[in-house]
């Protein structure tokens, strides 16, 4: 295994890892009777972590001193090791701009960096805008040690990942590439997909990517007073790492939807299982105190949610989230004084704090301009990208669920909570036979009962 190091101002190193030694101390100083590599960054502490060869397998474990993600996991102590495979990333953070990163490869490297030109390359559909770069039909690159199944990966500063046999490399706007050679590619899938765990240290569980984040089944409540169904026989299985909208006409039983799968509604009949106990739900309307400012909101929810923080872990993740939702410049000002756009996301800042897997957005969209609105699915589609969440977004919002490339399903629902459609956006057009998606709501219009009918049809042949 080789060790790719990207330390801020001080370029690319390259370290190869060999089986003969066990263990490598990664730091500023030389430890005493350990191996050593070198990092230079003067914002590291001395003694950062170690690397173990262990019965044929890398692992690290940090001293404890900074913050250390492996492969998106954040290492709680020094009493974790966590397993190193081709495509994994270890990110050192000091601060917003002062990571270190280290990438993991079996193979050798060609040594020559280039910038990545998306026009003359064949093999991934990949394109450059103002933001950075977007790769679509992501479904065959290895990004922290995992094959991603994702339509859209949008890498960002300072990601390492590899398509082929080739390494990616993300930083200042720019996408740098080498080739890999000696790729032993059986015994890279190997590597992927081994579940076992041998060594006591704990690594990171693989996320089966088809594992249902939601499932529901016959889930049914009748109104007795109005005779209604607000859901009616509501059949669904949502898999984990989608971006999915929710749409369908006023009072159809969107929101009610969530509010079943938050088992806030008693249900006549049928089941809900979730994927993981924690659930993030943004509702339709804000519930957040406007008297406090958005720190003072974001510390309060923190003690809260993160009660296994130290208060300077909290306010490190605080941060990282007001940067990630455009909200620094904020942190001062009055939760009633903000507009719209920013008060959703502080909304959805909330939410994230505990990093749910599954997340509920009723209407975040809901009047922002086509501007703010882009971000916030951009911000929502790097998220699935990056921890593989599923967020289900309620939105009246067709053309940017539909023409836009962030939402990867659509769940059409039709009056007194009844399905119509649930599936990736490309099949919809041919499901409801039209051009253009932004017809779907006239397709629906005079045939829901129709659609309906279709869906359950098709769920009962699944079965
Ligand atoms: N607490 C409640 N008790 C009884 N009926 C309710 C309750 N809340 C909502 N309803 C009814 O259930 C139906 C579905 O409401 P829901 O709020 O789920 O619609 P929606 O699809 O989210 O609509 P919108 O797009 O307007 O938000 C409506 O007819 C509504 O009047
Ligand atoms: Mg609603």
């Amino acid at each position: 295994m080789q060790i790719l190091i990207f330390e801020p101002h001080r370029g690319c190193k390259k370290v190869l890892l060999k089986k003969e030694t066990p263990k490598i101390n990664l730091g500023k100083t030389v430890r005493d009777g350990y191996e050593h590599i070198q990092l230079n960054s003067d914002f590291l502490p001395d003694y950062v972590g170690i690397i173990i060869y262990h019965e044929g397998k890398f692992y690290f474990r940090n001293y404890g001193k900074i913050n250390i993600f492996v492969d998106n996991k954040r290492l709680e102590d020094s009493s974790v090791a966590m397993r190193l495979v081709h495509g994994s990333m270890i990110k050192i953070q000091y601060s917003e701009n002062k990571n270190v990163y280290i990438g993991c490869i079996e193979g050798e490297l060609d040594n020559k960096w280039k910038v990545f030109k998306p026009e003359t390359n064949e093999v991934l559909d990949i394109q450059k805008d103002k933001k950075g770069y977007v790769i679509r039909n992501a479904n065959d690159i290895i990004f922290h040690g995992r094959k991603i199944n994702a339509r859209y990966f949008l890498p960002k500063d300072g990601d390492i990942f590899m398509h082929d046999n080739r390494i990616f490399y993300s930083m200042k706007n720019n996408l740098f590439f080498d080739v890999l050679k000696n790729t032993n590619l059986q015994q890279q899938k190997k590597i992927v997909i081994n579940k076992q765990k041998q060594y006591q240290p704990q690594h990171p569980q693989p996320i089966n990517k088809r594992r249902p984040a939601i499932s529901m089944e016959h889930v049914t409540r009748y109104d007795k007073k109005k005779k209604w169904y607000r859901l009616k026989d509501v059949n669904l299985t949502i898999n984990s790492g989608r971006l999915v909208a929710i749409m369908g006409v006023s009072g159809a039983g969107k929101s009610t939807l969530f509010d079943a799968i938050l088992k806030r509604l008693k249900l006549d009949e049928g089941t809900i299982k979730i994927d993981g106990d924690e659930l993030g739900h943004v509702p339709q309307f804000s519930v957040l105190r406007k008297g406090n400012t958005v720190q003072e909101t974001m510390e309060f929810y923190a003690s809260k949610k993160l009660k296994k923080y130290n208060k300077e872990e909290r306010m490190q993740k605080i941060d990282d989230l007001l940067d990630k939702l455009n909200l620094s410049l904020f942190k001062q000002s009055l939760v009633g004084r903000l507009s719209g756009g920013q008060s959703r996301r502080l909304d959805i800042a909330v939410q994230l704090l505990n990093e749910p897997r599954v997340i509920l957005m009723d209407e975040p969209d809901s009047g922002l301009d086509i501007k703010s609105c882009r971000e916030l699915y951009e911000i929502l589609a790097r998220l699935v990208a990056d921890k593989n969440s599923t967020i289900l977004v309620i939105t009246h919002n067709t053309h940017m669920a539909c023409k836009y490339p962030y939402i990867d399903d659509l769940l059409f629902m039709a009056s007194q909570g009844r399905i119509c459609f649930y599936g990736q956006k490309e099949d919809a057009l041919n499901y409801f036979n039209i051009n253009d998606l932004d017809d779907i709501y006239n397709a629906v219009e005079n045939n829901q009962d129709y659609f309906v009918e279709k869906y359950n049809n098709l769920v009962n042949r699944r079965v």
